[in-house]
C-alpha cells in the first residue's frame, strides 16, 4: 500500500515565515532610513505604493522560492500565482502594511506573511518593521510575542470597549465608514485608527485593543493577524455567519462578540460601496 505523503508542518512553515519576514522588515527599514523614493499611486490618489513595497515583496517571493519552489504566493503588489493543487501551500504576503505610516515615518508599519493550506491559514507572522515587535501563531499552537503566549481581552461590555478600525482608500467607501464611525463613537469607550490592519489584529490578540472591525480588507491585510487573533481566543469572522473577508473582518472576544456584531449590523457596517 502506498503511503500518503505528510502535509506541510505548520511549525516548519512558521520557521520559514519568521526568517523571511525578519529579512524583509530589515530591508523595509533600511530603505526607509535611506530615503523614500519613487512614490506612486494605485487605486486612488491616497493609495500609495513606494519602491520599497515592491522591492520587499520581490525579496519575500524570491526567499520563499529558494526554499519552497512549488508553493504559490499571493502578494499585495504582484498578485496571485497559486496553483490549486490539494495540500499545496499558498503564502500570503503584505510587504509593507501601513504604507502611509511608512511614508510619513510613523512607527506603525509591518511585514505580514501567512502560509495557507487548502484555504486555511496554518501559520503566520506579523513583524513591525519600525520597532521589531513580532507576533506569531500556528493553527492549534497558540499566538505568541517575545516568548509569551497571548490571550485577548475579556471585556464584555461594549460601552467599555476600545475598538480598532480602518478606512479604505475609495472616498465613497470612506464616506460610509465615516458614518459608521460617527454613530459608533458614542456607544463604545473609544475608537482607534492606527493605519496598519495587520498590527491592529495583533494588538487585539494581546488585549491592547478589545476588538476590531473593518470593511474592505484584503487577505494580505488579515491572513496572518487573523490567525494570531484567533489563536489568542478571539472570534474572527464576518457578519451574519459569513467568514472574515472583504465584506467585513470582525474580531471580538467571545463575551463581546454578540453586542458588537449587533451594533455593526444595526449601523450597516458592511454596507456602502
Ligand atoms: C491598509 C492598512 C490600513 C487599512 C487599509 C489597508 P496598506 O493597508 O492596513 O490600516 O485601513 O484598509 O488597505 O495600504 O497600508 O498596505
Ligand atoms: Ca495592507
Amino acid at each position: 500500500m502506498s503511503e500518503i505523503p505528510p502535509g506541510p508542518v505548520p511549525g516548519e512553515l512558521l520557521e520559514i515565515a519568521v526568517r523571511v519576514a525578519r529579512e524583509a522588515a530589515a530591508t523595509a527599514r533600511r530603505m526607509r532610513d535611506e530615503a523614500i523614493g519613487d512614490v506612486q499611486t494605485k487605486s486612488t490618489d491616497t493609495d500609495v505604493v513606494t519602491a520599497a513595497d515592491k522591492a520587499v515583496e520581490r525579496q519575500v517571493v524570491d526567499a520563499l522560492r529558494a526554499v519552497r519552489p512549488d508553493d504559490g504566493v499571493l502578494g499585495e503588489e504582484y498578485g496571485d500565482n497559486a496553483a490549486a493543487v490539494p495540500g499545496a501551500v499558498r503564502w500570503i504576503v503584505d510587504p509593507i502594511d501601513g504604507t502611509v505610516n511608512y511614508l510619513y515615518g510613523l512607527p506603525q508599519y509591518a511585514v505580514s506573511l501567512a502560509a495557507e493550506v487548502d484555504g486555511e491559514v496554518v501559520a503566520g507572522v506579523v513583524r513591525n518593521a519600525a520597532t521589531g515587535d513580532e507576533w506569531t501563531a500556528t493553527r492549534g499552537g497558540g499566538a505568541w510575542r517575545a516568548g509569551r503566549r497571548l490571550s485577548c481581552s475579556t471585556e464584555a461590555v461594549l460601552g467599555q470597549a476600545l475598538i480598532g478600525t480602518g478606512f479604505g482608500y475609495d472616498p465613497r467607501r470612506r464616506a460610509h465608514q465615516g458614518q459608521v464611525f460617527a454613530q459608533m463613537i458614542t456607544r463604545v469607550r473609544d475608537i482607534r485608527r492606527m493605519g496598519a490592519a495587520s498590527l491592529d489584529l495583533c494588538l487585539a490578540a494581546e488585549g491592547r485593543l478589545d476588538a476590531f472591525f473593518e470593511k474592505g480588507l484584503n487577505p494580505w491585510d488579515y491572513a496572518a493577524g487573523g490567525l494570531i487573533a484567533s489563536e489568542a481566543g478571539m472570534v474572527v469572522t464576518g457578519l451574519n455567519g459569513a467568514p472574515a473577508g472583504p465584506e467585513m473582518v470582525l474580531l471580538a472576544p467571545p463575551a463581546l462578540f454578540e453586542a458588537l456584531h449587533e451594533l455593526l449590523t444595526e449601523l450597516d457596517a458592511s454596507g456602502g460601496p
